[in-house]
């Protein structure tokens, strides 16, 4: 067995008041609103990953081919004794990434899944003896501290999940990576692609309904954790996508007027007929933007590679 250590950066509570937080702006503005990371408890983050064996979701497929074809070439440009992970999930296609860094010393997943960070942990400590595992539960867009460990290090960002920023979140997000960085360290970020509209939407709407069921599962946890009564099957599933913001629109649209009464905030909220709540953005790029959005952070883009459909990207940058 190798090293496994577990931090919790987010003190318990932090969870309970920022989704108390969330949840109360988010439904009380208009239109209304659900902010993303709120999907991923345990139930949320094993709906997650059977999305990522779907048939229709073809962004975990595509980026584990250009993970494969080129992990070599990622390792030589980066050189990383520390391999810091954001999101990590169940960090499945990462192990291509630890095979193929000679010097690794240390490997830092970074997600707000306690669940995903255990599994995965406990894995990799029986799969790569050897290796110390330094796990954050922690909010990467809350001002993200690391460990002391050796440098240089390489920063992964995969699975697409930058797209599900919204554009300001994304530039002080990706400043704040940048600020965490030191020369000689890098960012290996996974950007999904535009295409065909039918393509999207078919990834983010399967014929199965586990989109549907991962959707529905922010109310499910706004039910647990802030005893609401929203009833998950009165809404139905909605992938959209908006040719102008080229990103996806995930929302639900409850299917008749009701109101749902939110007792750890004291609020009722009203549904009209029809009315939709957004849950998620996925934003799809182009080459250029990811280019810009990277340089205006301060990074410097070196390489960009697809895979050989280009449906999803890699870029490596330095600082
Ligand atoms: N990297 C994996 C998982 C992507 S799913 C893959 O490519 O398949 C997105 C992951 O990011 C989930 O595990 C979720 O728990 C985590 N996540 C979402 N928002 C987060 C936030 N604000 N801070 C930390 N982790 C977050
Ligand atoms: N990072 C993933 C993506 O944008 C997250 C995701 C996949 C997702 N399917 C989803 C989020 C459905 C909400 C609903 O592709």
């Amino acid at each position: 067995m190798s090293p496994f250590q577990l931090t919790r950066i987010l003190p318990e509570d932090a969870t309970g008041a920022a989704l108390r937080a969330d949840v109360r702006t988010g439904l009380t503005g208009t239109p209304k609103t659900l902010p993303p990371k709120w999907f991923y408890d345990a139930h949320g983050s094993a709906l997650f990953e059977k999305i990522t064996e779907l048939h229709e979701y073809y962004p975990t497929r595509a980026e584990r081919e250009i993970l494969h074809a080129r992990a070599d070439r990622i390792a030589a440009a980066s050189g990383a004794r520390t391999l810091v992970e954001l999101g990590s999930g169940s960090s499945e296609k990462t192990g291509r990434l630890l095979d193929a860094l000679p010097g690794l010393d240390s490997y830092v997943p970074v997600d707000v899944s306690a669940s995903a960070l255990e599994d995965a942990g406990r894995a990799l400590a029986v799969e790569r003896p050897g290796l110390t595992v330094h796990a954050l539960i922690a909010d990467f867009t809350r001002g993200l501290t690391l460990p002391p460990t050796p440098g240089p290090r390489l920063v992964a960002f995969l699975g697409g999940t930058v797209g599900n920023l919204l554009p300001t979140e994304r530039a002080s997000f990706l400043r704040s990576v940048r600020h965490l960085l030191e020369p000689g360290d890098m960012l290996l970020l996974g950007t999904d692609l535009v295409k065909a509209e039918s393509e999207l939407v078919a990834a983010y709407d399967d014929a199965a309904g586990v989109t549907a069921e991962f959707n529905k599962n922010v109310l499910a946890v706004i039910n647990r954790e802030l005893r609401a009564d929203f009833d998950p099957q009165g809404f139905t599933h909605i992938a959209r996508w908006n040719p102008d913001r080229e990103w996806i629109e995930m929302r639900l649209r409850a299917q008749r007027a009701h109101t749902v009464h939110i007792q750890e905030l004291g609020l009722d909220v009203e549904f009209a007929a029809g009315e939709e709540v957004r849950t998620e953005v996925s934003a799809k790029f182009r080459e250029e933007r990811v280019r810009v959005e990277l340089s205006a952070a301060g990074f410097r883009p070196a390489h960009w590679w697809t895979d050989e459909r280009g449906r999803f990207a890699l870029s490596l940058s330095g600082v």
